[in-house]
């Protein structure tokens, strides 16, 4: 059981990774918090290969007070939620007594095909009225408000009626959700996509912004910037962590981001020590009252349950996107007949397909091989994974 409190965490933390739980909690004067990843304890396989009986688990949270963060929701797919991976959510949370969870403003699955890699959101009104039914049936099943993270997007979705900032806003809007402004992923898309982040901050709702990421990357040779989770956070990412901390007055947490080379843990600490000098140069110690947001989300009344056929175009888009990334067939077809291959999706809309075929080459490509490396991963992680009940089964016969 947990000796500490995880009903408001505050200050400056880092992503929870078993490998370096030793030295996490070694620092545990430094950490104002941790970020655990939900599908690492509702995902059996991710468990059982690094804390079996949750064991580290169990001390993290006796130690230093953690939100929970997921991945999996895929909250843009014109699709039913996932169910399991709700109840597995609800569960983890309740279990553990987690007040605060984030999740991603994106999609990333579609006909049973999951990309593991975020695709941008159309940024159209549609978009928002679908995300806003799926946060809503989201919140109902978690039992709580849950912010939302801005997302990288290798190529954004050309010829839509929102800018990003205000597809933001339209669904804080609707949903009376808080954010979670992840400023490597600011500092990405628009180095990536050539506007200006100070801009997108006087555009975004600021004061919705309950939550901030940091993530390390680096330049691709095509001059692309990647958020690769494996380095210390870019030079340039600072000054408008800097800023977004001054303008977010209500953000509370902050967390860095680190997937690997988390080792010499010591260049993990100094991304750290620098976030804190940053956060308490504009925060107090300790936070104050509770703002707006936290308090009153709108009560579920009087939100409209809509079909998925009223989606139907967002839907064949996603439909189709997916088709391109995963199918030769599809992306045959759509080479020579956008229109009639599309029509498969009930896609008809000629606005919908043109956002299908102005779509950067280069990423698709991207997306592409992706796809294809995933899949072999996820055939090793299977293999690996049946190699290693085996073994516990012979262990238990012993
Ligand atoms: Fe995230
Ligand atoms: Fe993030």
């Amino acid at each position: 059981m947990s000796t500490i409190s995880h009903e408001r965490p505050y200050g400056v933390g880092l992503a929870y990774r078993f490998s370096v739980h030793h030295e996490s909690m070694k620092h545990k004067d430094e950490i104002d918090l941790l970020e655990l990843s939900t599908e690492d304890y509702i995902v059996r396989e991710r468990r059982i290969y690094s804390d079996p009986d949750e064991a580290l688990l169990l001390d993290a949270l006796a130690n230093i007070p953690c939100v929970a963060h997921g991945l999996s929701l895929s909250i843009g797919t014109v699709e039913p939620l996932d169910e399991q991976y709700l109840k597995g959510t609800k569960e983890f949370l309740a279990k553990h007594d987690l007040s605060t969870f984030s999740e991603h403003l994106a999609y990333h699955r579609i006909d049973g095909n999951d990309l593991s890699m975020f695709l941008a959101m159309p940024f159209e009104e549609a978009a928002v009225q679908w995300v806003k039914q799926n946060y809503y049936a989201t919140r109902r099943e978690i039992g709580r408000p849950f912010a939302l993270e801005n997302v990288t997007y290798h190529f954004p979705v050309s010829n839509c009626s929102l800018g990003e900032a205000d597809f933001l806003r339209r669904i804080t809007e609707e949903t009376d959700c808080t954010l979670l402004l992840d400023v490597t992923n600011v500092y990405n898309n628009s180095q990536n996509h050539g506007y200006d982040p100070i801009e997108f901050f006087d555009n975004l709702p600021m004061e919705r912004v309950s939550q901030m990421h940091l993530a390390g990357g680096h330049q691709k040779p095509d001059g692309k910037w990647e958020d690769s989770h494996s380095e210390p956070v870019m030079e340039g990412v600072w000054p408008l962590f800097d800023e977004a901390v001054q303008r977010a007055e209500n953000a509370e947490i902050v967390i860095l981001e680190r997937d690997s080379k988390l080792r010499p843990f010591d260049s993990v600490m100094t991304d750290i020590r620098k976030a804190r000098e940053i956060f308490y140069k504009h925060k107090p110690e300790t936070p104050g009252p509770k703002h707006d947001h936290q308090v009153t989300a709108t009560p579920f009344e009087g939100i409209p349950e809509f079909e998925a056929s009223e989606f139907s175009d967002l839907r064949g888009y996603q439909r189709s996107m997916m088709a391109r990334i995963t199918s030769d067939e599809f992306r045959k077809a759509f080479q020579e007949d956008p229109a009639k291959a599309t029509a498969q999706f009930g896609l008809t809309d000629p606005e919908w397909i043109r956002r299908l075929t102005d779509s950067d080459g280069q990423s698709m490509w991207h997306f592409q091989d992706s796809w294809e490396y995933f899949q072999e991963d996820d055939k090793q992680v299977d293999e690996d994974y049946k190699k290693r009940e085996w073994a516990m089964w012979a262990k238990q016969l012993d």
